[in-house]
């Protein structure tokens, strides 16, 4: 046997260092989560021909370097594939037995759930959407799902496709399901279901297939009822027709017994003529619209403005949140106590395309550096773009307008998380053009978020060149910076630096000795990203590392987020 040598002992210390380190490192509370959520799925549900096999959770390894190991998981899809943020889980085909897994809970950010074709049986859980409340699509079908269909269902905010079909549900299909305003498709086909189905507005009829091969359904598009509120909805429906026949007789009669004069007929002519082009175009703008409108929702849910004005109760002056130059935004409270940040732009044509932009660059780039997109809405000439909502406001706030006491370590991690937004956005080849402490929000733990991409600029075939395009963004990150270290309004600065020279004021605040070795590290990388020659700055990406290097070597406990997932 080994006995101890000095090697080996400082070996183990390393071993020690290195494991430390590994239980120490921060992991996003929400990611933690997600992987929690497919562990529990994973470990709910038997798995006999093994589909399952890639998703293993023992590699501590994998768990501390990739943040993105979930991602390669079979059937599992990220938000991007640099973070374990689950956006869908496919188990469609799988052979998987057990109940419907509620471990599901955990994906917090979960879009798409599709268990087809599979063994799971029992009931579904009559609080599911609160397990998953931003789902817009969920496939049960095909699978030995049993019980009633829950009322619960009816309260998904965002589902667009429903199917229920080829299971052994029974009882009635609750008829709230009719408050599912985004329901695009819906099967229950091949179940035990009797009763009356959703009286689904006339805009939303579903064929009858969509019923087929269930006990006893009956109600439109199926046959009648025997009894009960149809044969009401029928009576109304026959009183409109017969009222429509007995006003188009009359009107023959009439026009056959008073003949129309050259006159009248021309005036009809004439109103008609000028009336065409006005028409042609109310219904070529609707059509660009709908264009537009079905674009968008690739991106981001839409949602109604009944919706909209509930959640902030009218759009109540208490719930103001801020007043921008682009709209005001308002905090909304769905009725299951969610939060969003609602954005009602102000009604001009000059915010269409900034309207456009935001949603789709927040839309197809998600990253945890910036602003959550939910939704939008757009009605008449209203625009609304919907955020989760980000309860300490923006940093310009806390810097200037709070009593929130922010202490150098605290700034210095906001300094570096909107750096390392920034840099994953040039990365992109993304511009955002207007960044400023306004438009950076904090989270419930301080942690940056960029928004306001309505100025962004998107080069998807590369048109810009680096770096000259990104100075506008690393010059407008260097006065935030100056912010943050000296807690002052970039206004300031700009007025008490002569003819502009930044720089030179910079190298003044640092021999006024009030700022430490760490504050002056910072304020040197502030003045090289707003110095006179533009040559010289650097890029995004270096000047995050440059920050993460002043932390690490200030405060070598300070846990920081080390690697930089390009
Ligand atoms: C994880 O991230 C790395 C680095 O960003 C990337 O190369 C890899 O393809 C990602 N893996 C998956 C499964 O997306
Ligand atoms: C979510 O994860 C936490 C932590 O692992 C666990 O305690 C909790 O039971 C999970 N929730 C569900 C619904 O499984
Ligand atoms: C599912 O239902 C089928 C048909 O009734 C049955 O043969 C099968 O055993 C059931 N599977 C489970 C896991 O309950
Ligand atoms: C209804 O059941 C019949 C016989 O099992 C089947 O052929 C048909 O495809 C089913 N209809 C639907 C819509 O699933």
């Amino acid at each position: 046997m080994d006995h101890l040598s000095p090697i080996s002992v400082s070996g183990r210390c390393w071993l020690l260092l290195l494991l430390l380190i590994i239980v120490m490192f921060p992991m996003s509370e929400s990611v933690q989560s997600d992987i929690d959520c497919l562990r529990s799925i994973k470990e709910s549900l038997q798995d006999p021909l093994d589909k399952l096999s890639t998703w293993q959770f023992n590699d501590i390894r994998a768990q501390t370097f990739y943040y993105n190991y979930t991602c390669s998981f079979n059937g599992v899809e990220c938000w991007n594939n640099d973070e374990n943020r689950i956006i869908s889980i496919q188990l469609s085909d799988m052979g998987l037995i057990g109940e419907f897994p509620q471990g599901i809970a955990n994906c917090s950010s979960l879009q798409g759930l599709d268990l087809s074709n599979n063994h799971l049986y029992g009931s579904i859980p009559s609080h599911i959407s609160d397990m998953m409340p931003f789902v817009i699509s969920l496939d049960l079908s095909s699978n030995n799902f049993s019980g009633q269909i829950p009322v619960g269902i009816a309260d998904f905010s965002y589902l667009n496709v429903l199917k229920l079909n080829n299971n052994f549900f029974s009882g009635q299909i609750p008829q709230q399901l009719v408050y599912l305003q985004r329901l695009t498709s819906f099967r229950v086909a091949n179940n035990l279901l009797s009763g009356p189905v959703p009286a689904f507005p006339n805009s939303l009829t579903f064929p009858p297939e969509i019923y087929a091969n269930n006990t006893g359904l009956c109600g439109y598009p199926l046959d009648p009822c025997e009894s009960g509120g149809e044969s009401e909805r029928d009576a109304f429906v026959s009183g409109l027709l017969v009222g429509w026949a007995v006003f188009f007789a009359l009107s023959l009669v009439v026009g056959w017994f008073i003949p129309l004069d050259k006159l009248t007929i021309n005036f009809i002519k004439r109103r008609w003529v000028m009336m065409t082009p006005r028409l042609q175009s109310l219904l070529s703008s609707h059509r660009t619209d709908n264009t537009m409108i079905s674009m968008l929702e690739r991106f981001a849910t839409r949602m109604s403005f009944s919706e909209l004005s509930e959640a902030t109760d009218n759009f109540s002056e208490n719930n103001v949140i801020a007043i921008g130059e682009t709209g005001t935004t308002y905090k909304g409270t769905l009725t299951n106590d969610r939060c969003l940040a609602i954005k009602r732009l102000f009604h001009s044509t000059n915010l269409e395309h900034q309207f456009q932009s935001e949603i789709e660059t927040l839309g197809r780039f998600r990253h945890k550096t910036l602003v959550q997109l939910i939704g939008f809405c757009h009605e008449f000439t209203d625009r609304f773009i919907i955020y989760k909502f980000m309860p300490n406001g923006s940093l310009h706030h806390c810097l200037f307008s709070s009593n929130i006491n922010m202490e150098w370590p605290l700034r210095m991690r906001i300094a570096v998380g909107i750096a390392k937004g920034i840099a994953w956005l040039h990365q992109n080849r993304i511009v955002h053009r207007g960044i400023s402490s306004k438009c950076v929000l904090l989270d419930e733990n301080f942690d940056p978020k960029i928004s306001e991409f309505g100025k962004a600029t998107i080069s998807l075939n590369g048109e810009f060149s680096l770096p000259s395009c990104y100075e506008e963004d690393i010059y407008a990150f260097g006065m935030v910076l100056l912010e943050l270290i000296t807690g002052k309004k970039h206004e300031e600065f700009i007025n008490s630096s002569e003819g502009g020279d930044m720089f030179e004021l910079i190298s003044k605040l640092q021999a006024t000795g009030e700022y430490d070795d760490g504050m002056c590290c910072f304020l040197r990388i502030a003045g090289k990203c707003v110095e006179c020659d533009p040559g010289n700055w650097p890029s995004m990406v270096q000047v995050y590392q440059m920050l993460i290097g002043t932390t690490r070597r200030e405060d070598s406990d300070t846990k920081n987020e080390i690697q930089f997932a390009d």
